[in-house]
């Protein structure tokens, strides 16, 4: 089949690179963006530059078309107003109606529509068959795109919508955007529900919408609409994150659309998803959004450092960030094990610079080393017994530590008694006497 996908961003690229593995059509991709042309020539058999509002250029790239799938939308990450998203959507159907006498070839137009149509239904569930009723400008448009379409529909042209649920999937994955959540405070108790799709599924649907001839309005949405609190729950669990902090009497402004997209007529349509949840992945990446989130506890911590801890308590091996403001005192000390050698500690900067101060029982300086996130000197791995103590060079320095456990408080450490305690006006003095040992010295 001959196909033009208008519309070659996250999910028109995935849908050209599946039908080119397959080999079975010929894809004409467009895109607004001439540097792009390259790469998409490589995805398709065509590629085009293409305002889906210019007449002329999109009866070019519809010319010898069979389906048109339109896959179009505002590109970028900023909040698009009301009168862009009309030139997005509703402008180029438009066009598209005014074209159809001279496109008598082209049997099927798909397009990716937005299951924001509905509107709210206060968490309730939602189905095609329901009367839909925006709430926003932008559903307003949307819902105005998917009726100029209809008009599309003849004896010999089918018209298929697909309400898609929020995509997510290679390049958009969930985790890093739901850690930018993690540990804030928020209005409201995240009681509010939303449908996701993968976008293997988005590709999918598109494709056995095309295989099957579908001519209707049909969700594209998982099986499993969760609500925002129960996917933040669930980023805990397979991170070990901070948990949100739902402030159920704060009210939400604007208040979100609650409601749960049925997908009983997709599988009706014999489509089995390969994704009917969403599954996130046991992981913590160790990422900017976390070293930055760990160095803002150490500023607004009266020890101006702060943990994260990668392992629990009782495991064997404590892997964890250590994050430190200047300023910050650590009392010296070392780390005695019964096990021969265990009481090693191994330290990776990730972030900043960190200066490290080797002592002898005595208290005698016997080596300072500059650790920095840029080098020469990244890490070290001091060994058992080993007295020492830190200091932050830079702020918002961030260490990856390594230790044998289990963590034991009391057994951890063993400190030098001749240094002050933490929190007095000595150790404060003590510190910026540590801190000079780094600083340039000048000619
Ligand atoms: N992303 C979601 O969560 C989501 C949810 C529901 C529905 N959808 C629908 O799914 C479809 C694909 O979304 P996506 O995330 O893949 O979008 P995307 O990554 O932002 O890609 C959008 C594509 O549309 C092109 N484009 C922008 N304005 C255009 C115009 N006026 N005329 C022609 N092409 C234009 C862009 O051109 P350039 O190549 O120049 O950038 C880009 O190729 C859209 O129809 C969207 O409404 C998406």
């Amino acid at each position: 089949m001959r196909i033009t996908i208008i519309g070659s961003g996250f999910l028109g690229s995935a849908l050209a690179h599946h039908w080119r593995q397959q080999g079975h059509h010929q894809i004409t991709l467009t895109t607004t963006s001439p540097e792009r042309l390259g790469v998409l020539e490589t995805l398709a058999h065509r590629a085009v530059l293409l305002q889906a509002g210019d007449p002329a250029a999109l009866l070019a790239a519809l010319a010898d078309a069979e389906v048109a799938i339109f896959c179009q939308a505002p590109t970028g990450s900023r909040q698009v107003d009301t009168d862009a998203y009309r030139a997005t959507y509703a402008d180029p159907f438009t066009t598209l109606q005014g074209l159809l006498p001279q496109l008598p070839q082209l049997g099927q137009i798909v397009y990716t529509g937005s299951g924001s149509v509905y509107g709210d239904a206060a968490g309730g569930w939602v189905d095609e068959a329901v009367a839909v009723q925006p709430r926003d400008g932008h559903g307003q448009v949307l819902w105005e795109a998917e009726q100029m379409l209809q008009a599309c529909r003849s004896p010999r042209r089918r018209v298929c919508v697909l309400r898609l649920g929020a995509l997510y999937g290679p390049g958009r994955e969930l985790i890093p955007r739901l850690s930018r959540l993690a540990g804030t405070t928020r209005p409201g108790a995240g009681q509010v529900y939303c449908s996701w799709l993968h976008r293997d599924d988005a590709v999918g649907a598109i494709s056995a919408a095309v295989e099957g001839g579908w001519d209707e309005t049909v969700n594209v949405v998982d099986d499993e609409p969760c609500t925002v609190a129960d996917l933040m729950e669930r980023l805990v669990t397979a991170t070990g994150l901070e948990p949100v902090c739902w402030q159920g009497d704060q009210p939400v402004t604007p208040a979100m659309a609650n409601r749960r997209v049925s997908n009983r007529r997709l599988h009706q349509l014999g489509y089995c998803l390969a994704h009917p949840r969403i599954v996130l992945p046991r992981l913590v990446s160790i990422d900017d959004a976390l070293l930055g989130a760990v160095s803002r506890r150490a500023l607004h911590s009266p020890r101006r450092r702060a943990n994260h801890n990668l392992h629990r308590h009782e495991e064997s091996v404590q892997r964890f960030l250590n994050a430190l403001q200047p300023g910050t005192y650590v009392r010296p000390h070392r780390h005695v094990r019964a096990e021969p050698g265990a009481g090693f500690e191994c330290f990776v900067v990730l972030q900043g610079s960190i200066g490290l101060v080797v002592l002898e029982a005595d208290g005698t300086v016997i080596h300072t080393q500059r650790l920095d996130a840029a080098g020469p000197v990244r890490g070290v791995e001091l060994a058992q017994e080993q007295f020492h103590t830190l200091v932050a060079l830079s702020s918002d320095a961030v260490l990856l530590e390594l230790k044998q456990g289990p963590y034991q408080p009391t057994a951890d450490k063993d400190f030098l008694p001749q240094f002050p305690q933490e929190g007095s006006v000595a150790a404060q003095a003590q510190e910026e006497r540590w801190r000079q040992l780094f600083e340039p010295i000048s000619p």
